[in-house]
């Protein structure tokens, strides 16, 4: 067993988008080109300066002995179990253990979902993490694939961290390697590549104590003591082993309550985003009447952060969602002290700030990517945060998390049973109601999408004050942030239309798309009368769809008829 030293060229295209480095799986699987991006963030990280870590500490092999910072650190490893998952965990310890970084903590089988591998490097204080996942996107031979690195605080790393990692992509010619064998990643226990430990531990243990810190579980057993059913869909992804253990195992959900529970390299087919359009059968049993039908339906997504919740024959929008976890946050034994303040995507209907008034405590709005929660979640000025995407999650993790959410909602149903339908109705009568809907246009050639939103960018000066039909733009702007924490600021992170009714029409290109361009259009109308929150969303948001093609000319730009998909 010896480090290798090996010459590589650039790949030109390993800039981190969203939430990671996301792409084909063949693109991934041409030579070098996972190997390159891993050596980048090991170059990048071994430069620069880790805590308490003395510069001259060098460390065995490597790239030439010089102070690096990985020496004596934890770095956390596991992925989402979708295909190339376990190629690239070899790849990946054999350029760790390289490189001289003293010890990997991965989940057995390289399992490990995002809001898992939060946990584990949160409670094993370890330097950061590499996650192995294209969370939403397909998975399979043909599917996606993806990584991204979370630092000590549990969370994505931060777009100077990206950029960074980026930049040494671009000038990077030099691999350092292990020409290990692949080592056995299926067995708890202890392992050792070069002079790096291995340790291989059971995926969901600290992230089931977490759940344990925060929630009544006995409180929750009593619910389902009590006849309670929960159907919970984990897509055949990596959400399964943890929903099957802590809804079944720990609380005593009836046994056939999560399905499709079996990770698999392909998720069987499905498409792991939990959106209507992709859990018809979840809608359907929801759908169903009498004894054996559930009460709480949800899904999660590939690497399980994301989430859908749904009572019977009622979705419940993650805006709203957001919202109402927000009112009922203080029946949750970790929350009831009061919430410090809440977070929200701008994209994010402003149901939440509603609350957030209400409650007299700040709401921020940031760009989109569970990123920019980090640094206001570190800084104790929120506590719970969220996205429309099917996100939500608290200052338990620095990732959104999505059996969390189930729980969370499984708490507040025990306590004042109520359903899910009933509780989300008061909260309209009292807050009144957005009604929300996006459109996603997607695989659209990059240059009508880049026309579309320059041309569109162009009217914006002219746009603002204007009246059409019988609503005024107050505001007509690209979304610009200030990190309130760091000062740091982000630019063109959507162009956003408010109307004097508080309505808003959203235009943004996706960041996480690995073919051509996807763009998706927002769409939220205020209702403050409960008289009128009985209609179907498509009927409440037509005028506000119409508009934003007048305005916008997405259909034409795009050459579609219409959306992708419209949830
Ligand atoms: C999408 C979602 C965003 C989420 C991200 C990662 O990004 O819209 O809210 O944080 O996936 O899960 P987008 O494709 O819109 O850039
Ligand atoms: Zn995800």
């Amino acid at each position: 067993m010896s480090i290798q030293t090996i010459a590589t060229r650039p790949f030109s295209d390993q800039r981190p988008g969203t939430s990671g480095l996301r792409k084909k799986v063949a693109v991934f699987m041409q030579p070098y080109y996972l190997d390159n991006f891993v050596q980048a963030l090991l170059d990048v990280l071994n430069a620069s300066g880790g805590p308490d870590v003395p510069r001259e500490s060098g460390g065995s092999g490597g790239s030439g002995g010089e102070a690096r910072a990985l020496a004596g650190q934890t770095l956390i490893l596991g992925g989402d179990g979708r295909f190339f998952n376990r190629p690239a965990i070899q790849t990946i310890l054999k350029l760790a253990a390289a490189n001289g970084l003293t010890r990997v903590v991965m989940g057995c089988g390289g399992i490990l979902s995002t809001p898992a591998a939060s946990a584990v490097i949160r409670r094993r204080q370890a330097f950061g993490g590499i996650l192995l996942s294209a969370s939403h996107n397909p998975g399979g031979a043909d599917g996606d694939f993806g990584i991204k690195y979370n630092m000590s605080n549990g969370g994505p790393a931060t777009e100077t961290l990206t950029e960074a990692i980026y930049a040494r992509t671009q000038v990077l010619n030099t691999l350092y390697c292990s020409d290990a064998q692949d080592v056995c990643i299926d067995k708890i226990g202890r392992l050792q590549v070069e002079h790096m430990q291995i340790e291989v531990i059971d995926p969901v243990g600290d992230y089931a104590a977490v759940m344990r810190s925060l929630f009544d579980f006995d409180l929750l057993s009593g619910l389902f003591a009590s006849g309670f059913l929960v159907r919970v869909d984990a897509m055949n992804a990596v959400g399964g082993p943890y929903a099957k253990q802590i809804l079944e195992g720990e609380i005593g959900a009836p046994l056939d309550s999560v399905v499709n529970f079996a990770p698999l390299e392909d998720f069987g087919g499905h498409h792991p985003d939990p959106n209507p359009a992709n859990v018809d059968d979840l809608i359907y049993r929801m759908s169903s009447k009498g004894m054996g039908a559930p009460k709480l339906g949800a899904a999660l997504d590939g690497d399980a952060d994301r989430n859908l919740v749904m009572g019977r024959n009622f979705l419940v929008t993650p805006s709203d969602s957001l919202a109402l976890l927000t009112q009922y946050a203080r029946l949750i034994p970790a929350y009831q002290g009061g919430l410090a303040g809440v977070a929200r995507s701008m994209p994010t209907s402003t149901a939440v700030d509603r609350v957030a008034k209400a409650l007299g405590i700040p709401c921020y709005e940031t760009p989109t990517g569970w990123k920019f929660f980090g640094n206001l979640l570190d800084a104790g000025l929120v506590t719970l945060c969220g996205e429309e995407s099917y996100g939500t999650g608290s200052s338990h993790l620095r990732e959104k998390d999505g059996l969390w959410a189930i729980l969370f909602w499984l708490s507040v149903i025990a306590v004042t049973g109520q359903s899910m339908e009933s509780l989300v109705r008061d909260h309209w009568k009292t807050y009144g109601r957005s009604y929300y809907s996006r459109h996603d246009y997607l695989d659209v050639p990059v240059e009508y999408v880049d026309t579309l939103m320059k041309d569109l960018h162009a009217k914006l000066p002219a746009l603002a004050g204007q009246t059409f039909g019988r609503r005024t733009i107050l505001v007509a702007d690209d979304f610009a942030y200030t990190d309130p924490v760091d000062g740091s600021t982000s630019s063109h992170q959507g162009v956003r239309l408010v109307f004097d009714d508080a309505s808003r029409l959203i235009f943004r290109v996706s960041g996480t798309s690995t073919e051509e361009a996807t763009l998706r259009l927002y769409m939220e109308r205020f209702e403050p009368d409960p008289a009128c929150h009985c209609e179907p969303v498509a009927l409440a948001v037509a005028e506000l769809s119409a508009l934003a093609e007048h305005i916008s000319k997405v259909r034409v730009y795009t050459r579609r008829a219409g959306p992708t998909i419209a949830t």
